[in-house]
């Protein structure tokens, strides 16, 4: 016999049913007649109870090693719950133990455990009701997020992870080589590292961003996006910055600020309302347990319209508001999580897009407005998290685009195939750059990063 996942007999099923579970026992409660027993198989943050009564096989024997942690078989027949919290029982007629989880050193006991514990049990830890609330909602951000591109014709491409481009020209690269450590091939003259002996013969890094690709994709099939790691080596010790982050990049064709910023907002609205309807007793598990806005914050990002407002707008919005900010505003500075706080949280209340920040703060490609002073830039910040989306209109003419990257002390030639796009078929073109853990961070209420992907990269932590 097949076995049925929990979340289908919880749901579905009916008294009477004969089904086969396969699971890992969360409790186990002995009384004198029969034992309690909680399985749980990461389909649902319930887990199915099941009764054993002596008259099963090896009764005796089973109940001793059915510990926390062991993994079963249980096959039987559902009754309906007397006991409150759950409908539906399963009433055991045979028991396989695949494995025994010994009490005195399996690291999960009943009791709860502090987040902090549980990242140095990475390995187990998905195991619990909140990490395992967090993957299923995860998941479900991913399968909203393909299900979004894929119904208005987007490409998904799959762009390097290993590229030779800063895209972002912020210098937060990790540098990817095959030479031995201990002995790296140097130039004699400077002592610097001879890059021509290895593996690609010129620098190679992990990708920060997919984007400079997928604007090569959109100048073929218009509209693209992207949805993988990129790498980060910014030693930001926070609760939103990660050195290995999963992003979601569309770039469209013939698009610009204004049509860029209309997508950026139906798609969070379309990604906040399928997690609401798939997983809604995670969702309430959240608002029960970790943050009890993270409900009403769902409902107001579904309801109603983003706020919008230029640099310009936030920075006079931030010098009035009576605030005092460990860092000053004034024109030209680049806005800190502070300051993108106090106007969603504050101000606005609820999402708000920014757009045409100062050239000098943003990358390269942003498009040049007309006042030479502001990029096409928009980013979008959320209360309690800050900036979630980051984007642009590319600057599409051949000269301007040149200009700039030397401006930005690069180097046109790095980018000759870059420059192409400008040459052969240039169009107006937008894109953005959605940082998947902060929206599954933002939807969860979870206050750490590290606790919103499985395995999280820090600063002097990748333990496996
Ligand atoms: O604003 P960013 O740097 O934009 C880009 O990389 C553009 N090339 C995107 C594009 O236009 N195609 O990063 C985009 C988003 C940020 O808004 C943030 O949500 C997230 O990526 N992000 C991080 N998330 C976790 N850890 C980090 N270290 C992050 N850095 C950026
Ligand atoms: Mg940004």
């Amino acid at each position: 016999m097949t076995a049925t996942r929990i979340i289908e007999i919880l749901r579905n099923s009916q008294p009477d049913e004969t089904v086969t579970i396969q699971g890992w026992v969360r409790t186990t409660r002995e009384l004198k007649e029969f034992t309690f027993m909680e399985v749980n198989d990461g389909s649902s943050l319930a887990s199915l109870q099941v009764i054993l009564e002596p008259s099963i096989p090896n009764y005796g024997t089973l109940v001793k090693q059915l510990g926390t942690g062991a993994s079963v078989q249980v096959s039987g027949v559902l009754v309906s719950s007397v006991g409150k919290g759950q409908r539906i029982e399963l009433k055991a007629s045979n028991v396989t133990l695949y494995g025994e989880a010994d009490a005195q050193t399996y690291p999960l006991q009943k009791k709860r455990h502090s987040f902090e514990f549980l990242r140095n049990i990475g390995h187990l830890r998905c195991r619990t009701n909140t990490l395992g609330a967090v993957m299923r909602v995860r998941n479900a951000c991913a399968a909203a997020i393909h299900q979004f591109y894929q119904e208005r014709g987007f490409i998904w491409v799959h762009t390097p992870i290993i590229t030779a481009n800063d895209c972002e020209g912020a210098g937060e690269l990790f540098t990817v080589t095959n030479f031995n450590l201990n002995n790296i091939p140097r130039k004699k003259e400077d002592q610097t590292i001879d890059y021509s002996q290895d593996f690609f013969a010129k620098h190679a890094y992990l990708t920060v961003s997919g984007q400079l690709e997928a604007e090569v994709m959109a100048m073929a099939f218009q509209n693209v996006y992207t949805f993988g790691p990129t790498f980060r080596a910014e030693n930001s010790n926070t609760s939103r910055h990660l050195a290995e982050f999963w992003m979601v990049e569309p770039e469209m064709a013939f698009c610009d600020l204004e049509g860029d910023q209309n997508l950026a907002e139906a798609f969070l609205k379309h990604i906040f309302k399928t997690v609401l309807e798939k997983c809604p007793e995670d969702m309430e598990f959240f608002n029960d347990r970790i943050d009890n806005t993270v409900l009403a914050t769902a409902e107001n990002i579904i309801n109603n319209e983003f706020g919008r407002i230029t640099y310009t707008e936030a920075i006079a919005l931030l010098e009035k508001c009576g605030k005092t900010f460990e860092y000053p505003v004034e024109w030209g500075v680049d806005l800190q999580s502070e300051h993108e706080r106090y106007l969603a949280e504050e101000h606005f209340k609820k999402p708000l897009i920014v757009t045409n920040y100062p050239k000098t703060i943003k990358a390269f490609y942003m498009r040049l407005n007309d006042d030479d002073k502001t990029v096409a830039a928009m980013d979008v910040l959320a209360p309690k998290i800050g900036e979630i989306i980051g984007g642009s209109q590319r600057e599409e003419r051949l000269e301007v685009l040149e200009r700039r990257i030397i401006e930005q002390g690069m180097i046109p030639d790095d980018l000759w195939w870059y420059l192409d796009l400008r040459r052969f078929g240039t169009v107006p073109h937008a894109g953005f750059g959605l940082g998947f853990e902060r929206v599954v961070q933002f939807m969860t209420g979870m206050g750490n990063i590290r606790d919103v992907i499985p395995f999280p990269r820090t600063p002097q932590s990748a333990e496996f």
